[in-house]
């Protein structure tokens, strides 16, 4: 288990200093995989970097396994440190070292006799795939084999969490895939805990069980995974979610979008249905019940997880009074509606 009690990091003093982190609680169950999502400079790997104390907080506790490593330095930290895997977005291999060298050198650096080194290093090669390629050097590997190599190399002091910072930022869809395919594996197989961090929905949705949102150092969300993609509370969390599902209006219609409702023009909705909504015929009644006719510009249905997650841009045509009934209606029946805007009607 991790668990990160009011962490704050402030980087520099003064005029200068950045706050990183503020007052962030998190608890990571052991055994799952947790993701935490956040833009460019949200303070994601300063998060995952004080978990092992590669970052030392500059206020609160983090504990990994029941050891509160904050209140450990020197050797001491350095055995708790074994129990903790990581690895990074460019992979930081050793180029002079083949790939067994490098996957060896943790338990090198532990003093591991050789023959404990190699019955070590063989299966885990196995495991991530490269068994054949224990002599390459870096250089001869592709993006996805030096991340399985770091993925080996990471595993080899047999840790009971691993950190992931952006671990597949660099890889191509399908490199990303077989990764994240591999480290579903691990976590299953091995029971070992998961703490990645990316900036990619994507990665959330295809092996995460929770997720946390991370904003200029503060996690503002923190949701099942398919919670989150159905109903994200915070207006980033809306947008990570419209960015993934990449539901904007058309071009052509945002132009036309105005934003306050005048005498001849029709609202354009985003609609979000989830649960129920999915399977209910609620566009049919809107017709029928509030006279409403709909005009669907742009939909979408996304399975996550167990989840079903419908989403449509629309019109609504009617008389201002028939429209709002129309919103209160569908958001009667448990669905999101958000007013992108106005258009004139052009009838
Ligand atoms: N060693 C450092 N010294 C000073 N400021 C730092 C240091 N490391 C990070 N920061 C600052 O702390 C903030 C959070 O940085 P961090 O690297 O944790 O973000 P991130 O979410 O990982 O971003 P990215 O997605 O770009 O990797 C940023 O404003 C960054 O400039
Ligand atoms: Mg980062």
């Amino acid at each position: 288990m991790i668990e990160l009690s009011n962490v704050s990091k402030t980087y520099g003093s003064g005029e200068s200093a950045v706050h990183a982190l503020k007052d962030v609680n998190l608890r990571v169950p052991k055994g799952t995989i947790h993701g935490v999502i956040g833009l460019s400079g949200a303070g994601k790997s300063t998060l995952i970097r004080c978990v092992n104390l590669l970052e030392r907080p500059t206020q609160g506790s983090v504990t990994v396994d029941g050891q509160e490593m904050t209140r450990l330095s020197g050797s001491a930290l350095n055995q708790a440190r074994h129990r903790i895997g990581m690895i990074f977005q460019h992979f930081n291999l050793l180029t002079t070292r083949n790939v067994y060298d490098n996957v060896a050198l943790p338990l090198e650096l532990m003093g591991e006799k050789r023959s404990v080194i190699k019955e070590r290093v063989l299966p885990l090669l196995e495991m991530v795939g490269l068994a054949d390629k224990a002599q390459q050097y870096p250089a001869q590997l592709s993006g996805g084999q030096k991340q399985r190599v770091a993925i080996a190399r990471a595993l080899a002091s047999k840790p009971n969490v691993l950190l992931c910072d952006e671990a597949t930022s660099a890889l191509d869809p399908q490199t990303t895939g077989s990764i994240l395919e591999l480290l579903r594996d691990i976590n299953q197989q091995l029971g070992i805990t998961i703490l990645l961090i990316t900036h990619e929905m994507e990665v959330v949705k295809s092996i995460c069980y929770r997720v946390s949102l991370i904003s200029n150092g503060a996690l503002v969300e923190d949701a099942e995974v398919g919670d989150f993609f159905t109903a994200p509370v915070t207006q980033l969390g809306r947008e990570f979610l419209n960015d993934f599902l990449q539901l904007t209006p058309p071009k052509e219609l945002l132009e036309r979008l105005e934003a306050a409702p005048g005498p001849a023009t029709h609202p354009v909705v985003r609609l979000t249905f989830s649960g129920d909504a999915v399977s209910t015929p609620l566009i049919s009644r809107l017709a029928r019940d509030c006279n409403v006719d709909v005009s669907i510009l742009q939909a979408k249905v996304e399975s996550i997880q167990d989840r079903t997650l419908g989403l449509m841009i629309a019109e609504l045509l009617g008389s201002e009074a028939q429209t709002r009934e129309a919103m209160d209606y569908l958001q009667s029946h448990q669905l999101q509606v958000e007013v992108l805007g106005h258009v004139q009607r052009t009838s």
